[in-house]
């Protein structure tokens, strides 16, 4: 390239790019490791991910809080987006667990960003019926507002199947409380363990964060533009992805000595 060219080059660079550095580095939370479209507040910057995704390391040992709400991460699926979550209100000190049939998990979740997974099962907390609901249903200790009894019953589909059916038919007021798939209730008594358990959430957010490291880049968000970007080792910032072949021969892969990815190797190989 032009050394002229490389000075209007680095000139015309906008501030983001100047971020291909170590900032966005892949960090430590517990046994977690926090990489886009996560990102560690208070020790990063938010653009190293997506806004609502802060994570909050919690010194006290729990486990850490999304985006300062009700949820404690306790794993995270970077290659299938999903992470593994318990919600506070649920896990709340509430021996009985008759919280949970004041429960709403979609009033409590509202991001389009992340929703609950459908490979989840579900736990349904069924009161004040208006008619005898089916025997498979387990009576629990909690009372409604009539003081009529509550029922528990386990779907293996989320939003699943009969049971939005046989709810109407009985004529309950109900909550429905996401566990992961595997879950058994066998006594009434299992239900106050089931309704603290995690669950499977998925995350969709914009970008190929994949693709752009892939490529050679670091995957960033730009909350302003509200978009993806991904930084390239030349300092530009891409909407997808970085071209490789300028760079490099293309016959040999590029492997910056400080890249995301030998970052990645590192962490991995010291979990
Ligand atoms: C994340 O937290 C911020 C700050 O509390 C809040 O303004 C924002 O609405 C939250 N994001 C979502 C999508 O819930
Ligand atoms: C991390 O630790 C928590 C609490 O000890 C545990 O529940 C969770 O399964 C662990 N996650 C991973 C990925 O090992
Ligand atoms: C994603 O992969 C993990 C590990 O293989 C698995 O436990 C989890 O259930 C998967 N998530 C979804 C939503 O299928
Ligand atoms: C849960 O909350 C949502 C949104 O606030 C509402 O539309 C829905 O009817 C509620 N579901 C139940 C079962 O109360
Ligand atoms: C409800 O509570 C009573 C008295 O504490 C107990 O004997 C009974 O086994 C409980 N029933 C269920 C379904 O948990």
């Amino acid at each position: 390239m032009h050394a002229a060219a490389v000075v209007a080059l680095l000139v015309l660079l906008p501030p983001l790019a100047a971020a291909q550095d170590a900032n966005c580095a892949p960090a430590s939370c517990g046994n977690l490791s926090i990489m886009y479209p996560f990102w560690l507040r208070g020790r990063q910057p938010s653009y190293c991910g997506y806004p609502s995704f802060g994570i909050d390391c919690d010194t006290a040992g729990s486990a850490p809080l999304l985006n300062d709400s009700y949820l404690r991460v306790l794993d995270i699926h970077y290659g299938n987006s999903s992470l593994v979550a318990f919600h506070t209100n649920l896990a709340a000190d509430d021996p009985t667990g008759c919280g949970a049939t004041k429960f709403n998990m979609s009033a409590t979740i509202a991001l389009s960003v992340l929703a609950t997974s459908r490979a989840n099962w579900e736990l349904f907390l069924c009161g004040n019926c208006a008619r005898r609901p089916p025997a498979e249903w387990l009576p629990i200790n909690c009372t409604g507002s009539s003081g009529a009894p509550w029922f528990v019953f386990l779907s293996h589909d989320e939003h699943g199947g009969g049971a939005d059916q046989e709810i109407a038919a009985a004529g309950c007021q109900y909550s429905a409380v996401p566990v992961l798939p595997g879950s058994e209730l066998r006594a009434p008594g299992d239900y106050a363990g089931l309704v603290r358990r995690r669950f499977l959430l998925e995350w969709k957010v914009p970008g190929d964060c994949a693709a752009c490291d892939a490529s050679g880049g670091q995957c960033r968000f730009d909350a302003g533009e509200n978009a993806f970007r991904c930084l390239c080792p030349d300092g530009s910032s891409q909407p997808a992805t970085c071209a490789r072949g300028e760079f490099t021969d293309p016959t040999i892969p590029y492997e910056p000595s400080i890249s995301f990815t030998g970052l990645l190797d590192l962490i991995s190989v010291r979990c």
